[in-house]
């Protein structure tokens, strides 16, 4: 069959190409021996459709992604009115006018002097090209010895050997070891499972937080730490905003020991927590922001690395040069994408909407408490982690032996039957997470809550 044909062709020929000849990312493919791919068609507004045409919420815009909706026109119009006029030109050295428009435009948004943007294909992209500039930079100037980051346990950022190593989910690394060399966890911030002594002041426990940072600089020696990786709020683990006073500590810190601080915020920049960067919502001053997803609303692969005018300062010095990039970073199609999505959200308001709609998000959601199951649920703007329990009491979590049989094996599919797609994570303790569309209103949270419910219902009776 040619590509039209397979295109046109029955469900069942797509799911057999799909088994035959796909190969998913973190996918179990030995179960689709047995049973069907999930396979999703078209989408519309906060929904998608499968091959069925079954309509399901997208309770996650496709992977905390599609901030404006499915289904625009508006985009595949600016895709097309670039690709007739320029469909590909590369930056090695030369510009095009919507990489540079959209560079300003990133620039002019980002907080204080982060004026220099450094185009990536995605998120983990822009993360190996951060601890690239790191590292280069403190060469440049004259400390190269600081090369080693400081990033937080179960944070996710990306998978190649430079970002996984950043990455502090066990799982997702040790297939691959050894990584890259110089990388050290810290805390994260959950509040939930905070240690005893922190344990009944969040501001208390932010600094707690905080300080671990600078003990791992200290030990490390903060001639040989040249960055601290965090997301404003971290998703992997299930949601975890800053407790009031951590970022700024962590600012103190980074400045303190001449370590730059990058905020990833491939998942949270472009409204996901209200405002085009998260970093603006918390008042921080990072020295690089790494971004993507959001950026074009999933129209188009991009990503973003935003740097100071610091750290741009000895490349822009006689022959010096930051020896890296890529073939498609700042791809003209994606970036005329991205130039259109930010118009909508601008003219749109969706900042503006996402934080007059985010309280009743979480009271929806917080109804969930009336069951046994539900441990916490915690997030921000429109990003939130359901913490499942086997004991509420005592907040006893799930052996590894009951989250497979119970996360992965039921509440996982069983919500997808139901009509939501979320993610359910058990890569720290299993949790249920939450991020549709920033268009989501009251009756998308209504019926986010309903199915969950529903599905949770079944779930407290297996243990
Ligand atoms: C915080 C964070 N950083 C980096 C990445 C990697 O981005 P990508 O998948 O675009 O490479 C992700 C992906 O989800 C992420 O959540």
């Amino acid at each position: 069959m040619n590509s039209a044909e397979l295109l046109d062709a029955t469900p069942h020929a797509l799911q057999d190409a799909a088994k035959d000849h796909l190969w998913m990312y973190f996918a179990r493919h030995g179960q689709y021996k047995t049973n069907d791919v999930p396979m999703i068609v078209r989408g519309e507004g906060c929904y998608i459709y499968d091959e069925n045409d079954r309509k399901i919420f997208d309770g996650l815009a496709g992977l905390f992604t599609c901030q404006i909706g499915h289904g625009r026109k508006e985009l595949g119009e600016a895709a097309k009115t670039q690709s007739d006029k320029l469909s590909f030109f590369p930056l090695w050295g030369y510009a095009h006018p919507m990489a540079a428009a959209l560079a300003e435009r990133l620039a002019d948004l980002a907080p204080g002097d982060l004026n220099r943007v450094f185009f990536t294909s995605g998120g983990g992209e822009a993360v190996e090209t951060a601890w690239k500039l790191a590292k280069n930079y403190y060469k440049m100037v004259g400390k190269p010895t600081k090369y080693k980051v400081i990033s937080r346990a179960l944070s996710y950022h990306g998978t190649s050997q430079g970002a996984l190593s950043i990455t502090g989910i066990p799982f997702a690394k040790s297939a691959f070891e050894p990584l890259v060399p110089g990388t050290h966890k810290v805390p994260n911030t959950n509040f939930y499972r905070a240690p005893e002594h922190v344990k009944h002041d969040e501001k208390e426990f932010g600094i707690w937080a905080a300080n671990r940072i600078e003990e791992a600089i200290l030990l490390e020696g903060p001639e040989t730490v040249a960055a601290v990786f965090l997301e404003p709020v971290q998703n992997s683990g299930g949601c975890f905003p800053p407790p009031p006073g951590y970022l700024d500590r962590v600012r103190e810190i980074c400045t303190k020991h001449d370590v730059l601080f990058v905020a990833d915020e491939t998942i949270t920049a472009f409204g996901r927590i209200g405002e085009t960067f998260a970093v603006n919502r918390y008042g921080v001053q990072p020295d690089m922001i790494t971004c993507a997803k959001g950026l074009t609303s999933g129209y188009a692969p991009m990503g973003a690395m935003i740097a100071s005018e610091k750290l741009f300062e000895p490349f822009n010095q006689d022959t010096n040069m930051f020896a890296h990039g890529s073939t498609f970073g700042g791809h003209p199609v994606a970036a005329a994408v991205a130039m259109k999505n930010l118009d909508i959200m601008e003219n749109e308001k969706i900042n503006e909407h996402v934080r007059e709609n985010e309280s009743k998000f979480r009271k929806t959601l917080e109804k969930l408490y009336d069951l046994p199951i539900v441990g916490n649920i915690r997030g921000e703007g429109y990003f939130y982690g359901i913490e499942l329990v086997k004991d509420k009491e005592t907040g006893e979590s799930f052996s590894p032996q009951e989250s497979e049989k119970i996360l992965r094996g039921f509440i996982s599919k069983a919500l997808y039957e139901g009509g939501i797609y979320c993610r359910t994570d058990d890569r720290g303790d299993p949790v249920i997470q939450l991020a549709p569309s920033l268009i989501a209103e009251q009756v998308h949270f209504d019926e986010s809550e309903e199915k969950i419910r529903k599905v949770l219902l079944q779930a407290q009776k297996m243990y």
